[in-house]
This record gives structure tokens, sequence and C-alpha cells, in this order.
């Protein structure tokens, strides 16, 4: 298949979304950036189409799709009912990187839920994105525009790497703002629960819909907790090195990441350093890449996926991370780099 790649770096542009509209109403794919990651596009009421989706990721069957809206108005349609928490929680966040989980009403298909009776929809702020999902119907089922396994996309050039023949059109949208998926919230329980943390924290929900509970299993800390949303349960991405978090004070961190590479390399082995602008230099062997900065810790995020997509393409055998838990986004942030690193961490 040839894959069309649309250039919409520069906003919106109607032609393309049209294309973009009538490939999705005839059951084709197309990957879309949003503010988190880019998106693998399908329309999400069409059991046939939900089910290329993942035939293109090769993603497991019971994993869940989130469906994509681009207006309030379409909500009502694909769910039950619509609890207060989610009208509080929209107004503050949508359009926004936020999922929210509901009872699905009987439009939406199995094939799209992964077997569930619940439904996670999100509107994403991206303008690109909302063009594309009223184009093509009002309703896109969206999972990461990765291959299974893989990091999620942060950019189209990954999209491109991973789907490239094997998908109707990539929509280029530039660079994403935020770089980790959306944060997931439960309301189908009494109290709403994260189920994947992201952009959108404990303290901003609660600041809206007052308690809020955290999937246990979503810190990393219990490596046995079972996660409440089926996709968090597989191990998202394995990179090709060895990677291995090392968790402690700033300094205490660097050191003990030196006396590391020295050791590795003394092995024989090409070790690599995920460090950030403030401590690239004061590393004194491997390969050292910067992150982004602690005092911006929206680098930190935008930048995680691609670093480690970058480390795949070198011959470096072990990767040596700093820890990341930031003000607002670490729990998000560790919890996407824990899983990497297969719960590998040397605490000094
Ligand atoms: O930021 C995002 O959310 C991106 C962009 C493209 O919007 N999408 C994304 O989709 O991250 P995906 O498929 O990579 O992750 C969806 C997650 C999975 O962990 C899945 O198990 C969970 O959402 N999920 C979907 N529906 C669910 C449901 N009904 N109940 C529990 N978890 C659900
Ligand atoms: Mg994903």
């Amino acid at each position: 298949m040839n894959t069309i790649i649309e250039d919409m770096r520069s906003g919106v542009d109607e032609e393309g979304i049209a294309r973009a509209g009538d490939i999705l109403k005839h059951g084709g794919l197309v990957a879309f950036p949003t503010e988190t990651v880019y998106g693998l596009g399908a329309d999400a009421l069409d059991a046939q189409a939900a089910a290329r989706i993942y035939a293109a990721k090769g993603r497991p069957s019971d994993n869940p799709l989130i469906v994509h809206i681009a207006d309030w108005d379409a909500l009502d349609y694909i769910v039950e009912e619509i609890p207060e928490e989610a009208r509080l929680l929209a107004d503050a966040f949508w359009p926004g990187p936020l999922t929210m989980i509901f009872k699905k009403s009987e439009v939406v298909p199995l094939a799209t839920t992964g077997g569930l009776q619940t439904v996670a929809v999100r509107m994403p702020v991206n303008e690109v994105a909302r063009a594309m999902i009223r184009a093509g119907g009002g309703y896109i089922a969206a999972p990461s525009a990765n291959t299974s396994g893989r990091p999620s996309p942060t950019k189209a050039s990954h999209v491109m790497d991973d789907m490239d023949g094997i998908i109707e059109m990539i929509i280029d949208g530039g660079d994403v703002e935020i770089g980790l998926e959306s944060t997931i919230v439960d309301l189908t329980e009494d109290t709403p629960m994260i189920l994947r943390p992201g952009y959108i924290n404990e303290e901003m929900l609660e600041k809206v819909v007052g308690s809020v509970k955290i999937d246990p299993a979503v810190s990393g800390a219990d490596t046995k907790a079972r996660p409440k949303a089926p996709g968090m349960r597989y191990r998202h991405y394995a990179p090709r090195a060895d990677l291995i978090i090392v968790e402690g004070a700033q300094e205490a961190v660097r050191e003990k990441i030196n006396e590391l590479v020295q050791e590795a390399a003394a092995c024989g082995k090409v070790p690599g350093i995920i460090g950030t602008d403030e401590s690239r230099d004061l590393y004194q062997g491997g390969l050292v890449k910067s992150i982004g900065s602690r005092a911006d810790e929206l680098t930190i995020a935008q930048h995680l996926y691609s670093i480690l997509r970058e480390f795949d393409d070198s011959d470096i055998s072990v990767i040596y991370s700093e820890s990341f838990e930031t003000p607002n986004m670490g729990l998000a942030i560790m919890n996407r780099l824990i899983k990497a690193a297969g719960h590998q961490i040397i605490k000094v």
C-alpha cells in the first residue's frame, strides 16, 4: 500500500482533511497528530475498521481503544450515562489530554472496546485532530500510532518508521506538545480513579471533583499489582539495550552512573546515558543524551519516547538513566520509564 503523507505542520488543510475523512468513512486508517502522541485513527463505530487497527499495530485484541470526539454533544450517543463528575472534568479539561471511562451505549462495537462494556473517550485539543475527527464521522478510535511494543510516536517520522506501507494516510502535524499519552480516569466506580497518569495530574483532578484514587499499579512500586487498564498490563516497551534507572540525590546518581559506565566499558559494552541539560557535561564516558531540562519538566516528557527510539537505532547495549520525579508530571514520566526498564532500578 502507498501511504499518503499530508503536511499540516502549519495548520489545518481543508482539502487534506476531506481526503482523510473519505478514507476513514470507507473503513481506512489515518495516523494524525494530537497534543499527547500521534494516534492511529479508524471509524470507532465500524467493527471492521477497528479490527484493522489491531492488525496494523500487532495489538492484542483485548486491549481496548480510546474513542476520540471533537464536540461535547457527540458524547451522549456513545455512552449509557454521563456522571456529574464527567461534566465537571470536561468543563475543566476538554478539549485536552484527559480520557474518561464510561459505560458504553449499544452503538459502540465490542471490537472497539476490546470486549468491555465500558468505553474510553477523549476530546483532543489539537485542531488538525478535531477537524479530522469531524470529517471522519465524529467518532474515531485511536491508539498511539506505533507498532505494539515500541514507544509511542511523538513526531510524524516515528509513525512513518512503524506504519509506512501499512496504512492509507499519515497527517504530519509536527512535534507533539506533551509527549506522553493522556491521563485516563475511570468514572464507572464511586470514586474517580486514575488508571494511567499523564499531564493532568491527581492534584488538578482533585481541585475539580474532590477525592481521586490512583490505581495502585501506576507507581510501579508494587510489581504484582494488576493494572485496571488492560493496556497498562503489557510490558509496553522494552528497548533493545538493557535499561537501568539510577535513583537518588542528583550528585550521588551521577557518581553511580559514572562508576557503572566505567565498569560496563571495561567489560567491552557500549554504555549510553540518559541525563539532562544540567548534568550532561558532568559524565565522563558513554554516549550521553539529554532528555531535556529539569527547569522545564515538559521538555523531559516531550523527549522521553524519541530518546528511547534513538537508542534503539544505535549500537548501545546498556543504558543508565537518571530518574525524573519532577513536581507535576513525575508520576507519568516515571510510570513510562520504569516500564521501559522492566522495573530495573538501582537506589543510591
Ligand atoms: O493520549 C492518548 O490517549 C493517545 C492519543 C492518540 O489520543 N492514545 C492512546 O491510546 O494512548 P492507547 O491505545 O495507546 O492507550 C489506550 C489505553 C490502554 O491502556 C487501554 O487499555 C486503556 O486506554 N483503555 C481503553 N479503553 C478502556 C476501558 N474501557 N477500560 C479501561 N482501560 C481502557
Ligand atoms: Mg499505546
